[in-house]
């Protein structure tokens, strides 16, 4: 019997799976410290790093400890921190106003981790209301407590301004407000802060798996987004949010959450020549640890896992809670 090629029996795929050194040659996809991005969130007015239940091993930093934590992360090697402020509770209110002082803990926070790392790592800022109103939502409200988006991209504009001031190297707008884009840009620019750049929360979908950022922040939020943020039944829209937000002149684009939504990742790299970054949220990495603190899986090949495939799916940088320890065993070579 002759053998045939092109089928089976010439034909094995497994061969170039046979030992760990062919598998890792022949691998399409490799993760790189460099393109990890850390969320941290520092919260004003305690002495201790706060530990969040449903994110374990992530906490609400200190300032002092988040200066080690970015630290640690130029040490790691990863790309940038994207940082989150908790303001003291007292001193949220209806228009966020501590978004917006000069002195407010995200602006405090940014000017640390500059003091501490300069450029060695691109600094990054939530560029929202949410973590800063008492009411919880991403924007001011009316009077009938529909979300004023016009009223909203003015603080917008403000925020812009004070993070840029504080030494922000990249602001992300993640209200998912119409014209968001544009008018930080506008802010930025008239402020002479040219090169901050925006690293725009454009693909940002209504999800269930923000639950734990809820307990990191100290949300009070009642309902939900979803007359702002998108629907998951969409894929399209996506598209349309994407032209706006390079028109309106964002550096860089970012699809949320990453796993549930890998098709919206490639299809926003297919079509786009900027950078496209993805972030893994906080329920992506909830799920993950939960599961592997009961023994149900493999915490360290999963995380690995999901990394990969977000990487696979076209996204060049990805936001991850695991940046640092990812980085760390990625420069021990595994
Ligand atoms: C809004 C914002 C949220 C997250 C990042 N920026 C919350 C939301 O949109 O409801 C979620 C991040 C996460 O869940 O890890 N400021």
């Amino acid at each position: 019997m002759s053998t045939t090629y092109g089928s089976f029996p010439g034909t094995r795929p497994r061969r170039l799976r046979t030992t760990p050194a062919m598998r890792r040659m022949v691998a399409e996809t490799r993760l790189h410290p460099a393109e990890l991005i850390l969320p941290a969130f520092v919260r004003e007015g305690v002495s201790e790093p706060v530990p969040l239940q449903s994110m374990p091993g992530v906490v609400q930093h200190t300032r002092d400890t988040l200066r080690k934590a970015a630290a640690e992360a130029v040490a790691a090697g990863i790309g940038g921190i994207m940082l989150f402020g908790v303001p003291e509770e007292s001193k949220k209110d209806a228009v966020g106003t501590p978004g917006t002082d000069p002195d407010g803990i995200l602006q405090v926070a940014i000017r640390d981790v500059r003091a501490e790392v300069g450029d060695d790592l691109v600094i990054m800022s939530d560029l929202c209301l949410d973590e800063h109103t008492d009411h919880g939502h991403c924007g001011v409200l009316d009077a009938e407590g529909r979300i004023d988006n016009d009223a909203t991209l003015e603080r917008y504009a403000e925020m812009a301004r004070v993070q840029a001031d504080a030494g922000v190297h990249t602001v992300g707008p993640s209200g998912m407000m119409d014209g968001q884009v544009r008018v930080i840009r506008e802010a930025l620019d008239g402020a002479g802060h040219q090169d901050v750049s925006i690293l725009a929360y454009t693909v940002k979908y209504a999800s269930a798996f923000y639950g734990p950022f809820r307990e990191a922040v100290g949300s009070s939020l009642k309902g939900d987004r979803k007359t702002y943020q998108q629907d998951s039944a969409n894929a399209r829209e996506s598209l349309r949010e994407l032209e706006l937000d390079l028109a309106e002149g964002a550096d860089m684009v970012m699809v949320k959450p990453a796993l549930p939504y890998l098709d919206i990742v490639r299809q926003i790299a297919d079509a786009v020549d900027v950078p496209v970054a993805a972030y893994q949220i906080s329920g992506e990495y909830a799920m993950v640890e939960a599961a592997a603190a009961n023994g149900w899986i493999d915490r360290d090949r999963a995380i690995m896992e999901t990394l990969t495939s977000v990487r696979r799916a076209g996204a060049g940088m990805i936001l991850t809670y695991w940046a640092t320890e990812v980085a760390q065993r990625l420069n021990r070579g595994e």
